[in-house]
């Protein structure tokens, strides 16, 4: 049933025993995709599960305990890696001990889930850059594009017979959770059945209705990034923050209106370049108190455009003491930094992948893509180089500057013609180098024969 593809590698250094959210947490996407988790697990879905029949699949039995997880947990005890993927992942750690005690060591088998990750909605309104984008986003996925409650309810109820407690069920993934018309009634489901900590994240663009506050909800993190229009529509593209706030303001008072103490509602800023300044951050908190919201999560993020992309955690540490100063200085509300560690820090700028497209007696055709990973146009030198082993070629076939702009990719092929080539083993040399101090940026190669 299940495609395992293996390739073992040594761990990196320091890491025993390794330890990813895959051991003990498990992800249920919108169209019944289960990956290891997100990252570049989400790209490789180990399986998916029967949205027409959600009935058909035992899933501990088959997916959660099934041969797949059970082997990526014995390998991860092991210090391999299951994947090739797993190598750029940023949710491999290396704090397993509390993980691995959720798990059987003698099969592999998983007693207890740490986090229930439910992505109850592929769909979004918000167009942010580093996400899926909207356009696309029908066309990216398989539907359907909301998680089915009848699906929901089969994966809670599976796991209540089978005694899997879960210490906590997580509304987020790569769309908008309040988006699935359900969302509350999948809520009060999880709680009601698996007695959970209940928690969501949400781009705040909707109109606040009372069973938000009624269904269960333990905490929900609402997306703030940024204090005015300008600076928040810089990433969350379309959203608008007078409704987040007016969302936000209608929450907490409903709250006291009901006079309850949940859901936690948590002001939640990504860090970006553009919106971190001292001002900035003061004003968030400010707000977050005026709100009436109960915590404010700061959260460093290393990705394009975020506050420690370029500068290594500099600007990071100048905001600790300011942000220890708010935290006192608003004893109402509680303030936090967190820190997000991605996949972007091990990755170029501009990436460059290239692979034989074709290949016969008289020619070999190579395909080129540079991708620029920026939320600003990116302007690159590229050269490309032809060698041969022997020696008997080191031409140059390209020399051009582009402007990519963000977020977009350019695409090449490179005819190579084997006539007048002796036969033996060549390669297409690609470096992209940055115009002004010609630093390189990165380079890649790819080996044929003739
Ligand atoms: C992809 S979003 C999906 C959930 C929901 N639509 C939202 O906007 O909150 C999941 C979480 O990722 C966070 N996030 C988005 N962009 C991020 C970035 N560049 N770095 C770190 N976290 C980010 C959001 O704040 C949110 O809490």
């Amino acid at each position: 049933m299940f495609a395992f593809e293996h390739q073992r590698i040594a761990p990196p250094s320091g890491l025993h025993p390794m330890n990813c959210m895959a051991i003990d947490s498990f992800y249920v996407k919108a169209n019944g995709e289960i990956p290891c988790w997100c990252s570049p697990g989400e790209h490789h879905p180990i399986t998916r599960l029967d949205t027409e029949h959600p009935k058909s699949t035992a899933v501990v039995q088959d997916v959660l305990n099934g041969s797949v997880f059970k082997r990526m947990r014995q390998e991860l005890r092991e210090g391999r890696l299951p994947f090739d993927y797993c190598k750029g992942c940023s949710f491999l750690r290396n704090d397993g001990e509390d993980a691995w005690s959720r798990v059987d060591e003698s099969d592999g088998t998983v007693k207890s889930l740490n986090t229930l990750q439910v992505e109850s909605s592929f769909l979004c309104n918000v167009d942010c850059p580093l996400c899926v984008r909207l356009p696309v986003r029908r066309q990216v996925k398989d539907p359907p594009h909301q998680l089915s409650m009848e699906l929901f309810t089969h994966v809670i109820d599976d796991l209540v017979t089978s005694d899997i407690s879960v210490r906590e069920i997580w509304f987020s993934g790569r769309g908008e959770p309040l988006m699935n018309p359900d969302f509350a009634s999948m809520v009060k489901y999880g709680k009601d059945r698996l007695g959970a900590l209940v928690t969501a994240h949400t781009n705040g663009n909707f109109s606040f209705r009372d069973e938000l506050v009624t269904c269960g909800l333990d905490e929900i993190e609402i997306a703030f990034d940024g204090v005015d229009q300008e600076t928040y529509g810089k990433y969350r593209r379309g959203g608008k923050l007078e409704r987040v706030a007016q969302f936000a303001k209608d929450y907490s008072e409903a709250k006291r209106r009901l006079k309850t103490a949940t859901p936690e509602l948590v002001w939640k800023m990504v860090l970006f370049e553009w919106n971190s300044s001292d001002q900035e951050i003061s004003r968030a908190i400010a707000w977050a108190d005026e709100l009436g919201l109960d915590r404010v999560l700061l959260m460093n993020t290393d990705t394009p455009g975020g506050m420690s992309y370029r500068d290594a955690g500099r600007r990071l540490r100048e905001i600790e003491p300011l942000v220890e100063r708010l935290d006192a200085e608003f004893p109402g509300i509680r303030v936090e930094i967190h820190g997000y560690h991605s996949t972007y820090s091990a990755t170029p700028e501009v990436d460059c992948q290239l692979r034989v497209e074709q290949s016969d007696a008289t020619s070999t055709l190579i395909a080129g893509r540079l991708f620029n990973h920026l939320l600003e146009t990116r302007s690159v030198d590229v050269q490309v180089r032809l060698q041969s082993e022997r020696g008997d070629a080191d031409v140059t076939l390209v020399t051009a500057s582009y402007d990519l702009p963000e977020r977009a990719e350019h695409v090449n092929t490179f005819p190579i013609d084997h006539v007048g080539r002796e036969n033996g083993d060549y390669r297409l040399w690609v470096s992209v180098a940055d115009p002004v101090s010609g630093e390189l940026i990165t380079e890649a190669a790819c080996d044929f024969s003739i």
